[in-house]
């Protein structure tokens, strides 16, 4: 008999087939039972007729407990009510392993439980949901970095330098030394920008932030370009193709799962290159306008500014130029200001905040060495990275992407801690 998974029954219509899963939910009376089932490709509904496959395998499938595992037998049937087309008729049932006392029931549950059993909560099928959406968010960042023309790079993990600064690092031994855990891969990345032309890397990042929010982790994931010969205009351009395109990919590739997330999926499909851009200074005279007296020019934004500048806009919206004061020591200044940068962060719609943070990099010799003392770093740990412009340095930009943040956005989550499959956040480390 022909095995398949739930993924592929639309194209077994009429067939036969054996499937291996899991017991979401279940239904019965005394004569009809409705099983939920999911294999990790998809949830399914199984369904046995008393009168049809009799006593016996009636009484098995009403005796399953949730999430106990098995291998079903059935016919696959053309379903016009499911979203997802059919449903089984099934024939057979041979059980696996009963589950025991499934904690997370179909009742609702707190926060902190459900994060106490993330290992089990990742079953739910909200939470299938944005892993698949997170899944196809990583998938459509190769396919578009790959299609033009970026080679792929890994910066290490462990570090001599901290590129956003000294507060949030993670400290560890690297024997007799002093070492980081990185907190983003930019320095040794514009280094093999100049090797390879255009690079973009996609691995774990470390902040010690000790901020409690629904948009910081402790742990999390980024991915970061980089550009020889890019200047920051042109850096705005590659950021607005690449966030349409995953935005589209993710419309087009998981219909079912933005669906059951209950996604308004009409606000997605408005996210298409251009984007619109306002400087720092603007967004301040619009935030002042607006009622926000707590911010003075020179001051970073907090959630309610982003939050209000975004809500003018029905697509992401760059801030370009802000004071050089906020921002970290290796950004170029603007070419006819000395007091802002070439930087821009990227503001996701309906409060979800910065998703990218980027900037053209300083390409003059002279000026990196005076802001690396400026900024009180260790001269020596950033010798390599100062010597990158005394050899054929060229203007060049480069961006980050936090993946959690953007696939909380595009699914819909009110948390980072669900975009992530094990959360690490300040007090917790279990599971
Ligand atoms: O703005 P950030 O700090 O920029 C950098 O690290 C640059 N070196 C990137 C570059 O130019 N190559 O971080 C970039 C993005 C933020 O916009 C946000 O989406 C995400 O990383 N991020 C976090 N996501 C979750 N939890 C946290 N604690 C985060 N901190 C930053
Ligand atoms: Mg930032």
């Amino acid at each position: 008999m022909n095995k398949i998974t739930i993924s592929e029954m639309p194209n077994h219509i009429g067939e036969t087939v054996k499937l291996g899963v899991w017991l979401a939910n279940k239904r019965s009376s005394g004569k009809i039972a409705f099983l939920q089932l999911r294999d990790g490709s998809g949830f399914v509904q199984g369904v046995l007729v008393k009168e049809e496959v009799g006593e016996e395998l009636f009484t098995t499938a009403k005796g399953l407990t949730q999430e106990s595992s098995m291998y079903v037998t059935g016919v696959v049937k053309e379903d016009t009510r499911s979203s997802f087309g059919c449903e089984l008729a099934i024939t057979g049932i041979d059980v696996i392993q009963m589950a025991q006392d499934y904690p997370i029931t179909p009742k609702e549950h707190g926060v902190e439980f459900l994060m106490d059993n993330r290992h089990l909560w990742l079953r739910s099928r909200k939470q299938h949901a944005i892993m698949k959406v997170r899944n196809e968010v990583i998938r459509a960042t190769y396919e578009f970095f790959n299609n033009n023309g970026f080679v792929k790079i890994d910066p290490p993990i462990l570090t001599g330098s901290s590129p956003e600064g000294t507060s949030e690092l993670f400290h560890t031994k690297y024997f007799d030394e002093d070492a980081f855990l990185s907190q983003s891969g930019q320095l040794h990345l514009e280094a093999a920008a100049m090797a390879l032309g255009k690079v973009f890397s996609f691995g774990p990042t470390f902040r010690a932030e000790k901020s409690k929010t629904r948009r910081h982790l402790i742990e999390f994931w980024m991915m970061e370009p980089e550009m020889a010969f890019v200047e920051h205009e042109e850096s705005l351009e590659v950021q607005e193709q690449y966030v349409s395109f995953i935005v589209q990919s993710v419309v087009k590739n998981c219909k079912i799962e933005l669906e059951r997330l209950g996604r308004d999926v009409s606000k997605l499909e408005k996210v298409q290159a251009p984007f619109p851009r306002i400087t720092y200074d603007d967004a301040i005279k619009f935030l002042h306008e607006n009622g926000f007296t707590d911010i003075e020019w020179g001051d970073d934004f907090g959630a309610p500014h982003e939050t209000a500048i975004a809500q003018k806009y029905d697509k992401p919206v760059f801030i370009v130029n802000y004071p050089v004061g906020i921002k970290p020591f290796y950004m170029q200044p603007h070419p006819d200001r000395d007091d802002v940068v070439l930087c821009a962060d990227l503001i996701a719609p309906e409060g979800y905040g910065e998703i990218i943070g980027g900037s053209e990099r300083i390409w003059d010799y002279d000026l990196l060495k005076q802001r690396i003392k400026e900024h009180n770093l260790d001269e020596k740990a950033y010798a390599w990275y100062l010597e990158l412009r005394k050899q054929g340095s060229v203007p060049h930009s480069g961006f980050g992407i936090g993946i959690e943040r953007t696939v909380a956005w595009i699914s819909g989550a009110e948390h980072v801690r669900e975009c992530i499959p094990f959360p690490r956040l300040l007090n917790r480390l279990y599971p």
